[in-house]
């Protein structure tokens, strides 16, 4: 599948976007160690989270799922049944780091195994911390790669000073942790987003903050059963709130988007780049803070990505690259060698494309130097097998001169099934005028004052 785009004409639109891919794959194991039936609305069912649903069911735990965007999870307290056969992560990383952490604790012997990008990408950043805690884990691949062979055993807690800000890193150790003997602390070097800890809480799973910003659980809960609304994913947003925030006059509404603010960090970027932004919380009730975004565009400009803000931007690099590219001045992003290990080397992959679209891009060993120049060039560019690169350079191509071809665009798949039809949407807008009304109240995002 390929995508073919072509210049956007003005937006004006209202969009929701579908379920958050780290709170689906959270809340589906929750739900399963859970003590009860637990209702999930809003699941992402994608190729990725649909992994984690299928794992679950392999390890014994009853999920139906009524509608697409609608699980009901028969948690079993805790206890997990040995798997029939290997299990399959796909492309998953966040499927194959979560439960490598969850297995190293069960009575039985598991294997993960995945896809040969998946199989590519690091999981030592899992297995030294499961090993510490005493899990008997083998990866047989080169490097400390997948497949990941796991006997379970009896773990203890530990304090782990994790060299890496990784959420997937962080929720592996935390959910050894629930199995583990005593009390398992995580620190980080900055932190990353915080999902898990706040459904671990969600679930009545006691947890502590540690005062120098450290995370503990605490082994042995059972998480009580409870129903759980997913947020729509400010990553699948972030795609279209850069079309509208780099279109002079483009106005576009988010509703029901996830505002935890360990993932709204790009708006605070949007903004630094002249666009105008508001976000307005609605619902915190279920943990997850929840609501509008507005954005309006303007002509955007050059800033600098790095630090703590990395790890909290890092799904939205590749769009903001993009963001780069249409804005005047330079744009640079730095520390943000992760980005050379997710789904495919991303400095690489949006280098390359960018250039093809006729940017001038320096590439740095943990990041990027953009040039702007205010347009690109319709060109034929690869999706690199990742959904968020395929996704990043369609929205480019809405500002080319000419056609862009995205190739391999199917990966998108694994975190927005319909992003094509949003993007036709955008490309021919229905002469529909928003339905409600700018909400007055929306309050700037953070970052208006830096
Ligand atoms: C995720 C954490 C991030 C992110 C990924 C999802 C998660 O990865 O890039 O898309 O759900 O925990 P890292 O933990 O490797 O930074």
């Amino acid at each position: 599948m390929e995508f073919r785009v072509r210049r956007a004409p003005r937006i004006e639109a209202e969009i929701t976007v579908p379920g958050d891919k780290s709170i689906s794959h959270r809340a589906v194991i929750l739900a399963s160690l859970s003590n009860g039936v637990c209702v999930l609305r809003g699941f992402l069912p994608s190729d990725d989270c649909m992994r984690t649903v299928q794992a679950m069911r392999a390890l014994g735990i009853k999920i139906e799922q009524p509608e697409p965007e609608m699980l009901i999870v028969h948690g079993k307290k805790r206890l997990l049944t040995p798997p029939a056969g290997e299990i399959d992560c796909g492309n998953s990383a966040t499927t194959m780091r979560l439960l490598t952490g969850l297995l190293a604790g069960q009575p039985f012997e598991s294997r993960l195994v995945g896809e040969a990008t998946l199989s590519r990408r690091p999981m030592e950043r899992v297995i030294t911390p499961l090993r510490e805690m005493g899990a008997d884990i083998v990866a047989e691949g080169p490097n400390e790669s997948p497949p990941i062979r796991i006997r379970g055993s009896k773990l203890r807690g530990i304090e782990y000073n994790s060299p890496v800000a990784s959420a997937q890193v962080k929720s592996a150790i935390l959910l050894a942790g629930l199995f583990a003997k005593g009390k398992t602390t995580v620190n980080e070097p900055t932190p990353s987003r915080n999902h898990t800890e706040l459904m671990l809480s969600y679930f009545l799973v006691r947890t502590a903050k540690e005062e120098d910003g450290g995370i503990s659980i605490f082994g042995d809960q059972v998480p009580e059963s409870r129903d759980f609304n997913i947020p729509g994913d400010i990553s699948s947003a972030a795609f279209w709130l850069v079309a509208a925030g780099a279109q002079p006059g483009g106005h576009l509404l988010v509703r029901d988007a996830g505002l935890n603010d360990t993932r709204t960090t790009l708006l605070g970027v949007l903004i630094r780049m002249g666009a105008q932004v508001r976000e307005a919380v609605e619902d915190v009730d279920q943990a997850e803070p929840r609501g509008t975004v507005e954005i309006t565009g303007a002509p955007l400009k050059g800033t600098v990505i790095q630090g703590k803000e990395i790890p909290q931007v890092i799904d939205e690099l590749p769009i903001l690259a993009v963001a780069g590219a249409l804005a005047s001045g330079t744009t640079t992003i730095r520390h943000a060698q992760e980005l050379r290990v997710k789904e495919t080397d991303r400095i690489a992959a949006i280098a390359h494309n960018l250039r093809a679209m006729g940017a001038q891009v320096i590439e740095l060993n943990d990041g990027l130097e953009i040039h702007g120049r205010g347009s690109l060039r319709g060109a034929r560019v690869a999706s690199f097998g990742d959904h968020r690169i395929a996704m990043a350079f369609a929205v480019a191509g809405l500002f080319a001169d000419g056609d862009t071809i995205v190739q391999d665009a199917q990966c998108v798949q694994e975190s927005y099934p319909n992003f094509r039809e949003a993007l036709d949407e955008i490309m021919n807008p229905k002469k529909v005028r928003m339905t409600t009304p700018v909400i007055s109240s929306l309050s700037p995002s953070k970052g208006d004052d830096e």
